[in-house]
């Protein structure tokens, strides 16, 4: 299947990472390569674009296409998840880099891939994991998890208002007959949500199938944990450009560059500051940056993107 992936916001996240021929930046998310791309475009023979995925479909379709774009370039791809981005450039001896680009959540080539099980729309396999080699998959979740815990997941990342009753019929059905398939999760959804909920709005098992995807991924959590620890690494002035799509990772992305772009935290009564916090980056976008009227209509799947970019300071 040919790679399909529209680039979202592709030249303003070009613009922003202030390209320099002989930099070195990192794609944490490199999917079908399509920003990556732009980016080896920009780069001479000193320049450096590392590209990240944590799926290997993702990784042989981008390989190729990058060197065929730029050989001259030191163009390195890694198989793994973007929390490990430290452990990555230590790997490979470099100390800081001059940009870091995350375009969240998944590809429109994973959606389509049917046998994934991303989709509502496909019958297939209740999968879901964006690695391949993880042993956890949204079937081991919505089999064993307490119905609790899946209530908790399905309400926090997906804000399901009808969550506990989609928990308790997955939890009574999965009594009679394991549940394995997108197929029989879309019914077991459909017949937890009333009728007249079901007519309105988008399909009933979207908010439930976001909800799965984000927890067996650990969207979250990953994400928290780059944030923690990516300043560190980018070289002065060196930019992090990042996309999410939904309010929950669009929060963690705009808490993060708020604390981080903070000085001291002590108490305004306070003689001086004993907190001894300095701030490490400064924000570049205010407000989230989202698409022009001219790209939603060629692209609906970037709704509901949002662009936030920050400076090391
Ligand atoms: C929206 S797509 C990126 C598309 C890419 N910017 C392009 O233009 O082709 C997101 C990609 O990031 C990957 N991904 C998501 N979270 C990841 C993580 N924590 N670590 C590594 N890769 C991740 C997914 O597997 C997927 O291929």
């Amino acid at each position: 299947m040919e790679f399909e992936h529209k680039p979202i916001m592709l030249e303003e996240c070009i613009e922003f990472l202030k390209i320099r021929q002989d930099g070195v930046y990192l794609d944490g998310t490199l999917g079908g390569g399509g920003h990556s791309s732009e980016i080896a475009k920009r780069l001479g023979p000193k320049g450096v674009l590392i590209g990240i995925d944590q799926d290997k479909n993702a990784i042989e379709a981008a390989k190729n296409k990058l060197l065929s774009i730029n050989s001259q370039a030191n163009i390195i791809i890694k198989h793994t998840n973007f929390e490990n981005i430290r452990e990555v450039l230590e790997e490979l001896k470099i100390d800081s880099v001059n940009g870091v680009l995350l375009d969240l959540g998944v590809s429109s080539h994973q959606l389509d891939e049917g046998e994934r099980g991303f989709s509502y729309q496909h019958d297939a396999p209740l999968d879901m994991r964006m690695n391949q080699d993880s042993d956890f998959d949204a079937q081991t979740l919505v089999n064993t998890w307490s119905k609790d815990e899946i209530t908790r997941i399905i309400r926090e990342y997906g804000e399901e208002k009808w969550a506990a009753r989609i928990a308790e019929f997955i939890v009574r059905s999965r009594e009679v007959q394991k549940i394995s398939t997108t197929g029989q999760l879309v019914e077991i959804i459909k017949s937890a949500i009333p009728a007249a909920a079901r007519r309105e709005g988008p399909h009933p098992a979207k908010r439930t199938f976001q909800a799965l995807r984000i927890a067996v991924n650990r969207e979250l959590e990953v994400l928290e944990k780059l944030l923690d620890t990516v300043t560190d690494l980018l070289s002065s002035g060196g930019r992090l450009v990042i996309i999410s799509f939904h309010s929950l990772e669009d929060r963690i992305v705009k808490k993060a560059f708020q604390k981080q772009s903070q000085g001291c935290v002590c108490p305004k009564d306070f003689p001086k500051c004993v907190c001894g916090f300095e701030p490490k980056l400064r924000i570049i976008t205010r407000k989230p940056i989202t698409p022009s009227e001219r790209e939603l209509e060629e692209n609906p799947r970037a709704r509901s993107a949002k662009l936030r970019v920050a400076e090391k300071l």
